[in-house]
């Protein structure tokens, strides 16, 4: 527990030049996302309503004349990490961010894509290990700076969902057997909408959101790792879910097991992302915000992925006026989404802040919880 708060420094062209001895001459902005419903069913093909959020990555970069990748981060927690483009990269140690880059770019060049050594320096405002996928973020970003160091149109002429694809698959490579659902929610996301996303093959459906919801991330600053536990707790419930799909698939399983309940949560959770979609469309968000507490109920008792905290941060929401609210991501810490009608954004955000922070983190900033809305996936953006 406990995030570390590092200072940033200064989000300027002007810090890449000290670093790298000339400006950037692009920059890449991947958004973060958050999940809105359907946790822990991505990796068993079964769809999800994420959407890409207004807060991300953005990596400023220059392209190299050698296959050269130099990485730096404008956090003072991720060091400075160098390595060749190539198929086969040694990793770093487990945990190191360094590995999210080397993900990407040994991804393109084992799919045979173009792409090319450049320096970068890295910028994020999302809370990292929080479950708003600020390393798939990461992921994207480097795809993207490489592929566009190359000379490749960014995003990719085939469209964003080959590329959301290749790179679920390469994110393997740090560690977290993920499903597909970060990468497509980064690369297709679009602005004031969520994101039906279904698998196998990958499709994207955009739905609008209301204007009148407001959907508010709240951290519960309780680090989920996607490298440490988190990651094994992860690891291991893909493997109960493909056995347990497995098995069910021969014959039943047996009464009161664990296998049953993870199963149980697949389905149940995967009825709610169908009946969640309508009431998104219908502008029903009493009825969207109850489908909610019903996932966050079955991730805590049935999927055995929640922690006393979110637990708490998710009654905190409900008794700030939330129509619903549930952990996001992964879980085991990071973040809770709750859904909060539009007018009283600011008035929930501080009764919150009174009824949750006050108590159980007492020294956090006004940043640990935040509206979010729908933004468009990743992108060229301008260099400042
Ligand atoms: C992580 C993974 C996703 C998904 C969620 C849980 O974010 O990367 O693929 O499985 O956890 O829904």
């Amino acid at each position: 527990m406990g995030r570390s708060r590092a200072p940033r420094a200064p989000l300027t062209s002007g810090g890449f030049r000290d670093l790298f001895g000339a400006p950037p001459s692009f920059a890449v902005h991947a958004p973060g996302r958050v999940n809105l419903i359907g946790e822990h069913v991505d990796y068993a093909g079964r769809p999800v309503l994420p959407m890409a959020i207004d807060r991300g990555v953005t990596l400023r970069a220059r392209p190299r004349n050698d296959m050269h990748v130099r990485l730096a981060n404008t956090h003072s927690r991720f060091g400075e990490r160098e390595f060749d483009v190539g198929p086969s990269i040694p990793p770093s140690p487990a945990g190191d961010w360094g590995n999210f880059a080397k993900a990407a770019v040994q991804g393109l060049a084992r799919a045979g894509l173009p792409s090319s050594g450049f320096d970068g320096l890295v910028s994020s405002n999302l809370p990292p290990a929080a479950g708003l996928s600020s390393s798939s973020a990461l992921v994207v970003a480097v795809a993207l700076a490489s592929l566009a160091a190359a000379g490749e149109p960014v995003p990719p002429e085939a469209g964003p969902l080959p590329l959301a694809s290749l790179l679920a698959r390469a994110e393997h490579y740090a560690g977290a057997r993920g499903g597909g659902m970060d990468q497509a929610a980064i690369l297709a996301g679009r602005r004031g909408r969520a994101l039906r996303v279904e698998f196998d093959p990958l499709r994207v459906h955009a739905v609008p959101v209301p204007g009148d919801w407001s959907f508010v991330v709240a951290d519960s600053l309780e680090t989920a790792e996607k490298t440490g536990r988190a990651r094994e707790v992860y690891n291991a419930r893909r493997l109960e879910v493909e056995r347990a799909l497995a098995v069910a698939g021969e014959g039943s399983l047996p009464r009161g097991s664990v296998a049953r309940r993870r199963l149980r949560h697949v389905e149940s959770e995967t009825a709610r992302v169908g009946r969640a979609e309508r009431a998104l469309l219908e502008g029903d968000a009493a009825a969207f915000g109850r489908l909610m507490v019903s996932s966050h109920e079955s991730l805590r008792d049935d999927f055995e992925v929640s922690t006393p905290r979110l637990d708490g941060l998710v009654e905190a929401a409900l008794d700030a006026g939330a129509s619903g609210a549930r952990l996001t991501g992964a879980g085991l810490g990071g973040c809770i989404v709750a859904l909060v009608p539009a007018s009283t954004t600011a008035e929930f955000l501080s009764r919150l802040h009174a009824g949750w922070y006050e108590r159980h983190a007492p020294s956090s900033g006004r940043d640990s919880a935040f509206a979010v809305s729908a933004a468009e996936g990743a992108r060229i953006v301008s260099v400042d």
